[in-house]
């Protein structure tokens, strides 16, 4: 596995991929890897013939009082598990090289980065969608993964590359879960055993809403007061939003469609955990 750490590195990599004629599929990651990420490269390795899986710690994604300094980066860690997988290059860049001193160019999405997590974090699919087009203008990949996990996120990502014309594949890997529900994320090594234990109200506040929806109750707002109802189950916990919105402009619906999520985050002590779930799948 190469690891690159300059824009003029990946780039030189991907032309020299591509005119070997082969196609890329790029996942782009934060580090603290973990088997949610993994099966994001699996579906890259079946997809693609060359995987670059980028590192990178994005400062503009985090507001201030966020935990950018404290975010785990566990690179040797990291390093060690994209080479098992087969990953072909990581590329690894500093923030100077992503962010040039005097950098004043931003993406935003309109409308849809104030949706779910864009109302609580101001400025954070701006952020998101910013390093992305970067990534993606260094690498032109073919195929591009996110993961389902950060719903809002992709719908962003989505939606930029459609508004910018850009030739990326845009595919969506499913959520990966502990035994007892937990979506796995980075955060989660935040958590004390205890807190461990309090974060599964995410995970009973979806399921009880689906299970609702199921039974056929179809409006959001009594699925929405279900969920509450489960976080309440959970004093630890306090709830930033539940939300049951359209998986592609993330507006809130007044009733369950095919396709809809219900999406939520918490707070359980000072981690914010997000998660969601289909509520009307195929
Ligand atoms: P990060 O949180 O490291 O996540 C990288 C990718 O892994 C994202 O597409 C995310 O949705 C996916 N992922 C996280 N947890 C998952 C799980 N339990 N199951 C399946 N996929 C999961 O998301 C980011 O980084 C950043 O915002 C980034 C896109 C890299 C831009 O900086």
């Amino acid at each position: 596995m190469q690891i690159l750490t300059t824009v003029r590195d990946i780039r030189a990599f991907s032309r020299a991929q591509r005119q070997d004629g082969k196609t890329i599929a790029f996942v782009p990651t934060m580090g603290a890897l973990h088997e949610g990420h993994l099966s994001l490269v699996r579906l890259a390795e079946r997809a693609a013939d060359v995987v670059i899986v980028s590192i990178f710690v994005n400062p503009t994604q985090f507001g201030p009082q966020e935990d950018l300094s404290r975010y785990p980066r566990p690179f040797a860690r990291d390093h060690k598990l994209l080479e098992a997988e087969g990953v072909d290059a990581l590329f690894f860049p500093s923030v100077e090289e992503m962010y040039p001193a005097g950098a004043k160019t931003f993406v935003s999405v309109e409308g849809l980065s104030e949706r779910l997590d864009g109302s609580s974090r101001p400025g954070h699919f701006r952020g998101v969608a910013t390093i992305i087009a970067k990534f993606f203008h260094a690498m032109e990949p073919d195929i591009a993964i996110f993961g389902q996990k950060d719903a809002a996120q992709h719908a962003v990502i989505r939606r930029m590359v459609r508004d910018l014309g850009i030739a990326v594949d845009v595919r969506i890997g499913p959520i990966v879960r502990e035994a007892d529900g937990l979506a796995l994320s980075s955060r989660n090594v935040y958590l004390d055993s205890e807190q461990r234990q309090q974060a599964l109200v995410l995970h009973r506040a979806l399921t009880r809403a689906r299970q609702l929806a199921k039974g056929g109750i179809k409006q959001s707002v009594g699925l929405i007061a279900a969920a509450h109802q489960e976080f309440a189950s959970e004093p630890a916990a306090r709830v930033d939003y539940v939300a049951i919105v359209d998986p592609e402009e993330l507006a809130p619906v007044a009733d369950v469609t095919r396709g809809a999520l219900i999406a939520v985050a918490a707070w359980i002590g000072s981690t914010r955990l997000i998660d969601n779930i289909v509520l009307d799948a195929e």
